[in-house]
């Protein structure tokens, strides 16, 4: 039993291995790696991956002050708290001198990336192309990130030409019928797929990413999620545990752990060592020292909130979030006092991905 059992383990090591030193395994060699996963194999995917990281990023971990712009949504995802279904959320958008407010009290706090994230089909094409001129020419310095959705390509290129330098629209699940099981008909992973190639094409950089353990995920389906990141190659990944909303069809299910996150974590970083990975405020809030452990997993980034403090809780994707009642400074001295504790800085600068 122990043989076997060893056996098992010493054939991960070698699929870790070999994942950190080509950055490819074949699909079926990914979905072993996800099944296999113990706190030994997490322990020495981790270690490859610090390494990775702090031989490219040192300990270094980028910021990005997050601006949640609005609430309201077009979609009707399953599992997510803002969805239009869900008559309990109370919206709100914010103009765009609140926006402008935002990144002030971020810039001199020493952010230099302002990430727009809203539902989605809330801001039309114009309001966003007039917005990011406002802050492009505000702050020359800083990079603007958005994370407002599907649009054309078109209205992707616009948003592009107004100054914008990053876009992030997690692709959510790599696998199609696994995608129909967490949105409703009206969306679809054909669409999906169509903007984030357009966005690469158009010039931004992208970022893709998903969430560990949404409602019917398999390993089979996580393996395509690492598969797609190898082959589409992004900028960055956002992935965290997904979190039961309790005004959402999936209210009854189960997080996702903080463990198979961050061994994901260490896994996405072995293919792409240079990649920017978010520790997020989901491995946060499932785990108070969450965001640590993603850091410590591989991850070289986090994503504090520069909302409004009034309009937080309304941004809810899902129930129990951190930092909503926390004023930025405050979040930004606490995270940075965390991530001391273990070994690493926040730095100002646009954190970009280093070639
Ligand atoms: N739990 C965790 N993450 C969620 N998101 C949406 N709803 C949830 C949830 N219930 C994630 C989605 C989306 C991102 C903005 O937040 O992956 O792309
Ligand atoms: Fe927000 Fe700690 S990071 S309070």
């Amino acid at each position: 039993m122990e043989a076997e059992k060893n056996t098992g383990i010493e054939y991960t090591k070698s699929l870790v291995d070999r994942l950190a030193a080509v950055h490819t395994l074949e699909l079926e060699e990914y979905e072993q790696l996800i099944s296999a996963q113990n706190s030994e194999t997490a322990a020495y995917a981790a270690k490859k991956a610090d390494f990775f990281r702090k031989q490219i990023y040192g300990t270094d971990v980028f910021i990005r002050g997050l601006i949640e712009v609005g609430s309201c949504c077009k979609n009707d995802c399953l599992y997510c708290g803002i969805r239009k279904s869900n008559v309990n959320a109370e919206r709100y958008v914010l103009t765009e001198e609140q926006i402008l407010d935002c990144c002030r009290e971020g810039y001199a706090l020493g952010f230099r990336t302002f990430v727009l994230q809203g539902g989605e089909g809330m801001l039309p094409v114009g309001k966003i192309c007039r917005t990011v001129k406002k802050i492009r020419s505000c702050f020359p310095d800083c990079a603007i990130t958005l994370s407002l959705g599907e649009y054309s390509r078109s209205d992707y290129l616009k948003m592009f030409e107004s100054g914008a330098d990053r876009y992030l629209l997690r692709h959510e699940t790599a696998d199609s019928v696994h995608y129909r099981k967490l949105h409703p008909l009206e969306m679809s992973f054909e669409n999906r797929m169509r903007c984030l190639k357009d966005l690469k094409e158009i010039g931004f950089q992208v970022g893709c990413g998903f969430m560990v353990g949404s409602p019917m995920q398999t390993a089979a389906a996580l393996a395509k999620d690492l598969k797609f990141i190898e082959e589409f190659s992004p900028d960055m990944c956002g992935i965290g545990p997904f979190i039961p909303h309790k005004d959402t069809p999936f209210a009854k299910f189960p997080a996702g752990s903080v463990e198979q996150t961050c061994f994901l974590l260490s896994l996405i970083r072995l293919i792409k060592p240079n990649i920017l990975l978010p520790s997020t405020t989901a491995l946060g809030t499932i785990d108070p020292n969450g965001r640590e452990k993603g850091i410590l997993a591989g991850a070289n980034v986090v994503m504090p909130n520069l909302s409004p403090i009034a309009v937080r809780k309304k941004y809810s994707l899902y129930d129990n979030k951190i930092c909503t009642g926390d004023e930025s400074a405050q979040c930004l001295k606490c995270l940075n006092g965390r991530l001391n504790a273990i070994g690493f800085q926040t730095v100002t600068s646009r954190g970009d991905i280093k070639r």
